[in-house]
C-alpha cells in the first residue's frame, strides 16, 4: 500500500506504514531506527563501563591500594586505542555489521569476567576487554551512523550517541544506589553481559550493512541498493541511484583503506587532522573523566553523600547533552566549542575556590562540577567526534576516526591514571591543570577552528533537483488510483 504524506512542504511516497515522517526531506524508517537503537545501546555500554567502578570502589575487593584501583580504572582507556585500531581494520575488511557483532561479543565477555572476578587482577582483565569493546564502539558507531543516516540529521545523530553514553554513565550511578550503594557490585557488573547479549540477538536480524561498504567493494551491488531503498523509505530506483552516485563519487571503489600516515602528507588534510587531534586531546585533558571515574572519591569528605553527588552530576550531564542535541543542528561548531571552553574554565575556577572553602559551603563546588559537565556536553563532548566526519574527506574518514579515537583513549588513560595522584598531591588545586588546558583550547579554537555550520549537504540539493525532474504525469495517474490529489502536493514540494 501507498501512504501519501500530507506534509505541505514535501511529498513522500512511502512503501509501508512503518515509516515515520520528519519535517525535512528525510524519513526515519524502521531499519534506520533499529540500527540507531542498537548503535546507541553500544554507546550506552561504553558510558556504563566508563563509570561503573566509580561507585563501587569502597566495596569491590576493599583492601585494594590506590595504585591497584587506578590501574584497574585506567585499564579500560588503556585498551581503548587497541579496540579502535582493530575495529577500523575489521570494519574495512569484514564489514561494519560484523564489526558491530564482534564488539558486542567483547562487551559480553568483559561483563562476564568482571561479574565473576575473584581478585583485582581478574577485575582488571575484564576491564581491559571492556576497553577493547569501548574503543571499538567509539569508532564503529559514529562511522556506521554517519554512513546510514540522511545528511540532514547527521549532526543530531552524532549527539545521540553521546546522549546514549551519558545515560549509560547515569545508569551506572543510579543502579549503584539501588544495589545498596554499590555493595552488590556483581549485580551492577551483570548489566553489561545481559544488555550485550540482547543487542547481539537483535543485531543479527535488525541492523543493516553499511551501503557504502558494499558499494566500495562492488559498485553494482544490488544488496546496497536494496538497503538504501529500505533505509530511506524510497519508492523510485532513480532516487536510490542519486545516493549511489553520491557514495561512489565520494569513495574510490575497490580502493584499500588509506593509511594513517597518508592523513598527514597532504598539507590541507594535515592541518584538518591537526585540528581534529587537538580537539580530541582537549576533550580528555580538560579532565571530564576525572569526574566520571572518581567523583565519588573526589566528593568524599566534601559533601555528605558522595554517591548522591555523582548521581546528580550524571543527571545534569544527561540534561546538558539533551540541550546539545537541540543546539547541534542550529549553532556553528566553533561557537559551541568556544562557549564550552569558557564555561568549563570558569567552572574550574569556582571548583578550586569552592574546594578551598572560600564560599563557606562545599556545595558550591558540587554546583560548579555540574556547570563543568554541562558546558562540556554542549561543545567539547560531542563536537570532537562529529567534526571528524564533517571536515575530513569521506575517503579518509575511517582512518581519521581511528587515529582520533586512539589518541582520545590514550589521553583518557593518562587522566584516569594520574588524577588520583594529582588529587593526593595537589588537594584543592587538583582541577587547576584542567583549567590551563581549557584556556589554551579556547585560544587555539578561536584562531584555528573554521566556523562549520550544520550542513544539509549536497545530497539534498541533488535529490531536490531530480525530484523536480520526475514527470508530473506519474503523480496524476497515482492520484487517480488513490483518490488523493498528490499531484498538487508534488507541485508544492517542487516549488
Ligand atoms: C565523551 C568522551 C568520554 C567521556 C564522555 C562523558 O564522549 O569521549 O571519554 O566519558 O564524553 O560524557
Amino acid at each position: 500500500t501507498f501512504v501519501a504524506s500530507k506534509s505541505s512542504c514535501n511529498l513522500q511516497l512511502l512503501e509501508d506504514s512503518s515509516v515515520i515522517e520528519t519535517p525535512s526531506t528525510s524519513v526515519i524508517t524502521l531499519p534506520l531506527l533499529t540500527s540507531i537503537l542498537i548503535s546507541s545501546l553500544m554507546q550506552f555500554l561504553v558510558g556504563y563501563n566508563t563509570s561503573v567502578l566509580n561507585p563501587v570502589s569502597p566495596y569491590c575487593f576493599p583492601d585494594h591500594t590506590t595504585m591497584q584501583w587506578s590501574i584497574s580504572v585506567s585499564a579500560l582507556p588503556l585498551a581503548g586505542p587497541m579496540g579502535s585500531y582493530l575495529s577500523s581494520v575489521f570494519s574495512n575488511s569484514l564489514g561494519v555489521k560484523r564489526t558491530v557483532m564482534i564488539t558486542l561479543i567483547l562487551f559480553f565477555l568483559s561483563g562476564v569476567l568482571m561479574c565473576f572476578s575473584r581478585s583485582m587482577l581478574e577485575l582488571t582483565l575484564g576491564r581491559t576487554v571492556a576497553g577493547l569493546a569501548s574503543g571499538s564502539s567509539t569508532v564503529i558507531v559514529p562511522l556506521y551512523l554517519g554512513e546510514i543516516s540522511p545528511p540532514n540529521i547527521r549532526g543530531t545523530l552524532g549527539t545521540v550517541t553521546q546522549f546514549a553514553m551519558v545515560i549509560g554513565i547515569l545508569f551506572s550511578n543510579v543502579l549503584a544506589m539501588l544495589f545498596e550503594n554499590g555493595r552488590k557490585w556483581r549485580l551492577l557488573f551483570s548489566i553489561t553481559p545481559i544488555l550485550s547479549l540482547f543487542c547481539f540477538v537483535f543485531a543479527r536480524d535488525y541492523i543493516v550493512e553499511s551501503p557504502r561498504w558494499l558499494l566500495v567493494r562492488d559498485g553494482s551491488s544490488k544488496k546496497a541498493r536494496f538497503i538504501i531503498k529500505r533505509l530511506r523509505g524510497l519508492r523510485y530506483d532513480e532516487e536510490v541511484e542519486v545516493e549511489v552516485d553520491h557514495i561512489l563519487s565520494s569513495s574510490s571503489a575497490q580502493e584499500s583503506m588509506p593509511s594513517a600516515y597518508s592523513l598527514f602528507v597532504d598539507p590541507q588534510l594535515r592541518s584538518i587532522m591537526t585540528t581534529c587531534c587537538v580537539l580530541q586531546m582537549a576533550q580528555q585533558f580538560c579532565g571530564i573523566n576525572a569526574v566520571f571515574y572518581y567523583s565519588t572519591m573526589f566528593f568524599d569528605g566534601v559533601i555528605d553523600n558522595p554517591l548522591l553527588g555523582s548521581v546528580v552530576v550524571a543527571a545534569i550531564n544527561v540534561a546538558a547533552t539533551y540541550l546539545a542535541l537541540l543546539l547541534m543542528d542550529k549553532c556553528g561548531r566553533r561557537q559551541l566549542i568556544l562557549w564550552s571552553c569558557m564555561g568549563m574554565f570558569l567552572s574550574v575556577i569556582v571548583i578550586v575556590f569552592g574546594m578551598k572553602g572560600v564560599f563557606g559551603s562545599s556545595y558550591v563546588a558540587l554546583g560548579a562540577v555540574m556547570g563543568f559537565v554541562s558546558f562540556f556536553e554542549i561543545g567539547l563532548g560531542p563536537i570532537p567526534w562529529l567534526i571528524v566526519a564533517e571536515m575530513v574527506h569521506p575517503k579518509y574518514v575511517t582512518p581519521a576516526m581511528s587515529v582520533c579515537s586512539q589518541l582520545n583513549w590514550i589521553c583518557n588513560f593518562c587522566v584516569g591514571f594520574i588524577f588520583p595522584i594529582m588529587n593526593e598531591k595537589l588537594g584543592y588545586l587538583s582541577f587547576m591543570p584542567f583549567g590551563v588546558v581549557l584556556l589554551l583550547t579556547y585560544v587555539y579554537s578561536y584562531q584555528n577552528l573554521p566556523d562549520i555550520m550544520p550542513e544539509i549537504g549536497p545530497l539534498k540539493e541533488e535529490l531536490e533537483k531530480r525530484r523536480k525532474s520526475i514527470d508530473p504525469s506519474i503523480f496524476e495517474s497515482i492520484s487517480e488510483t488513490l483518490g488523493v490529489d498528490i499531484a498538487e502536493q508534488h507541485k508544492q514540494a517542487s516549488e
